[in-house]
């Protein structure tokens, strides 16, 4: 058994073992952890990112401009977090934390590359649709088709008339225009691990990551461990995190801005070779 695994059975929790031999975990203490922040981000789809009435910042993403570039400022987001809450922009209610860090750790070997996500879901959820799962945690990774995927992160799958957007169609997912994601989820119930994508429309599995999980639970909280296939030493891939808390559904969930990830190439989290 490995430290990590003595150490959740001991606090009396142990959602997952997953299967050691096929998930030689890294040795995460070797790798470096970044808070990425996430938060509600109401009803702000890229319809609404991208309109200049609606958002001065527009201007400044024609030019190239991240997200990120604008809304972070020393680790963290610089979002009035009150008019997120309002009813302009949130009109069925908010969360009670609006926002909150999560741990990202990245490392890879030649065949798999390793995310770990470690947060403290908040509870005081405005949403609770789904009520299989308290605590669901996502990874979207743009493939090179997406437009302005390292600028705009998983903004370009959120539009306004996809489920739980006020007034759609509720069979309606999250879909892109050009390009696709990968994504990969962990949900608590079951440990239940999907593969899928998101492109025309987004599905739940089918997808070719081989993705894998292991989690834990430590008092409140979580440490969420992808494995999936390296998608290829020297790339830099765009990818987005979303954790659904407190049985959030759809666009309730808190989502970080878009970053690159590094492996084995420059990113804002540099996978570490193992
Ligand atoms: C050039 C800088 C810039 C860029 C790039 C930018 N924004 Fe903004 N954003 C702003 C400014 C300034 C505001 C504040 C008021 C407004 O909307 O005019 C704002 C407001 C917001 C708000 C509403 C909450 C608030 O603080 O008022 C959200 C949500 C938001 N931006 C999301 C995004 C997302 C998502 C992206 C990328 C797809 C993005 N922004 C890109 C400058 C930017």
């Amino acid at each position: 058994m490995s430290k990590s695994i003595v150490s959740a059975a001991v606090a009396g929790v142990l959602l997952a073992l997953g299967s050691q031999a096929a998930m030689a975990a890294p040795d995460w203490s070797k790798v470096p952890k970044r808070d990425l922040h996430v938060f509600h981000a109401g009803v702000t789809p890229i319809e609404w990112a991208t309109k200049k009435s609606d958002h001065s910042g527009s201007a400044g993403m024609r030019k190239g401009e991240t997200c990120a570039g604008c809304h972070e400022e020393k680790g963290a987001l610089n979002f009035n977090f009150k008019r997120l809450a309002d009813k302009e922009l949130e009109p069925k209610g908010a969360p009670k934390t609006m926002t909150f860090p999560v741990g990202v750790q990245a490392a890879y070997d030649a065949a798999n590359l390793y995310i770990r996500l470690t947060f403290k879901a908040p509870g005081g959820g405005a949403d609770k649709g789904d009520k299989d799962n308290d605590v669901k945690a996502t990874v979207l990774f743009a493939d090179t088709k997406v437009p302005q995927a390292d600028q705009y992160g998983c903004w370009q799958t959120c539009h306004t008339d996809a489920r739980t957007m006020p007034g759609a169609d509720d069979k309606k997912t999250k879909y892109t225009k050009e390009g696709a994601y990968e994504l990969i989820q962990w949900a608590n119930k079951g440990n239940k691990v999907s593969d899928g994508s998101v492109a025309g429309e987004r599905k739940m599995s089918g997808g070719t990551t081989g993705a894998k999980a292991q989690a834990e639970k430590s008092g409140d909280s979580y440490t969420v461990t992808f494995t999936r296939k390296n998608p290829g030493e020297g790339k830099a891939v765009p990818f987005g995190v979303a954790i659904h808390a407190d049985h959030a559904s759809g666009r309730f969930h808190h989502v970080s801005l878009g970053y690159k990830l590094g492996i084995g190439a420059d990113g804002d989290i540099k996978a570490t070779k193992q």
